[in-house]
């Protein structure tokens, strides 16, 4: 196993009315930025009830960050949250949200001219307004980690950045804030928390025994689970179990000591950048490529996986890997994503733009033996039109 340090600090507040219990976490804030998306919690009554948990405190609103959250948005907020001094942002909503708001807390204190350097330009930051949030959609693990992925619409760029000063303080999760979603975003849930997880595990083996288990155990719970919740949407126990599925997904405990391959979520964000196709349906089509191209150097822990995951009879290796990755795919069906480009009428003629998109950014050494170069990667969608 490699060396590590793991530090997570998000107190996590998970289960049934969990929001109306915390009122002691804003006591010390004096004004509250409270932040959400383009309208899902006004109508599933999630916001009057963060109201009243803010009772009589100073806060300046900032709704109408979309999915995919844009830059241009977000620096309106972040002059709003400059004027107004806030202390504090209360982030409600999904992972686009919760990842905007992280961007603005960076932002209104970033000293440089432009906070779009801070992704484009690795430009360190050495402060942020401190954040909460309320998990509305499980998928993105954002609200127990420290990163964010933000777009350019100008630019059609879409950029990862992260930092420890960007860990919520708090994050209250309550799976019946899970009722109102579309079933979509159930399964873009599923499928997102599925493939973080495969990235954390599906490298080379280096004896993280720990690792291995935590990972194919939280893949069983997606595949047993996930269904459940989209059979019956209101089935808490299932619900609950998704949420904190997904949190853990991505929340640094799978990526202590192991090495990680992160190709489909970079070749999914240029989908999304050029595309607009939602994260978790990129990342559906790509994995079954990657996982196929790169199997020969992957096949230990395919194996691993092809066993413990869905008991498949690995003495014949080859056979075994090609049967997981068929059933990667068509659990993903199963949920309701589609896995090629041509089903959400991506031409193959694409793929060459998603390719120089990654070179311009010198995205051209990905993988955990950073050999997933270019030619790789139209290797890897051409064989997912
Ligand atoms: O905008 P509103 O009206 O709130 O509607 C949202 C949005 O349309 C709706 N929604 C959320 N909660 C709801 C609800 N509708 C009804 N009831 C509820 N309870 O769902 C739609 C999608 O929301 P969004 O936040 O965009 O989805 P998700 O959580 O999947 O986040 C995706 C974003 O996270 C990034 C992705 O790239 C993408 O931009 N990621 C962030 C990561 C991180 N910070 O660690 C890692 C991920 O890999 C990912 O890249
Ligand atoms: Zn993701």
């Amino acid at each position: 196993m490699k060396d590590f340090t793991f530090y997570n600090p998000v107190r996590v507040h998970f289960g049934k009315e969990q929001l109306a219990k915390q009122t002691d976490e804003l006591k010390i804030y004096d004004k509250i930025l409270l932040t959400y998306g383009k309208g899902s919690i006004k109508r599933n009554g999630i916001y009057s009830r963060v109201i009243d948990l803010l009772g009589d405190k100073n806060i300046v609103e900032f709704g109408g960050i979309g999915a995919n959250p844009e830059y241009e948005t977000l620096m309106r907020a972040v002059e709003l949250g400059r004027e107004e001094k806030v202390d504090f942002i209360l982030a409600v909503g999904g992972g686009s949200v919760i990842d905007g708001s992280k961007f603005i807390a960076a932002a209104i204190n970033y000293k440089g001219d432009d906070p779009w350097d801070m992704l484009a330009k690795y430009d360190k930051f050495d402060s942020a307004i401190k954040l909460g949030t309320v998990l509305t959609l499980p998928a993105t693990g954002s609200e127990m980690n420290s990163g964010a992925v933000i777009t350019r619409k100008s630019s059609k760029e879409k950029l990862a950045f992260g930092s420890p000063l960007l860990m919520p303080v708090f994050s209250i999760l309550q799976p019946e804030f899970m009722y109102s979603l579309p079933d979509i975003q159930i399964s873009n849930g599923i499928v997102d928390a599925f493939v973080h997880t495969i990235e954390q595990y599906i490298t080379y083996p280096v004896n993280g025994a720990v690792q291995d288990a935590y990972s194919a155990a939280l893949l069983k719970v997606l595949i047993e689970q996930g269904p459940k919740v989209l059979e019956n949407r209101s089935d808490y126990d299932a619900n609950a179990n998704l949420m904190w599925a997904a949190t853990m997904a991505l929340n640094g405990l799978l990526r202590t000591g192991v090495p990680e391959d992160w190709s489909t979520h970079m070749i999914g964000h240029e989908i999304t950048a050029l595309y607009g196709v939602d994260h978790a349906q990129t990342l559906a089509i790509v994995l079954p490529g990657v996982l196929t191209v790169m199997k020969d150097e992957k096949a230990e822990k395919l194996l691993h996986y092809a066993q413990n995951v869905w008991n498949i009879d690995t003495s014949d290796a080859n056979r075994a890997i090609e049967l997981a990755i068929e059933k990667t795919e068509s659990f993903f069906n199963s949920v309701g994503i589609k896995t090629r480009l041509s089903d959400y009428d991506i031409p193959e003629s694409a793929i060459g733009d998603i390719c120089k998109k990654l070179e311009q950014k010198k995205y051209v050494k990905l993988g955990e033996n950073r050999n997933i170069n270019p030619e790789k990667v139209e290797k890897i969608l051409k064989i997912r039109v």
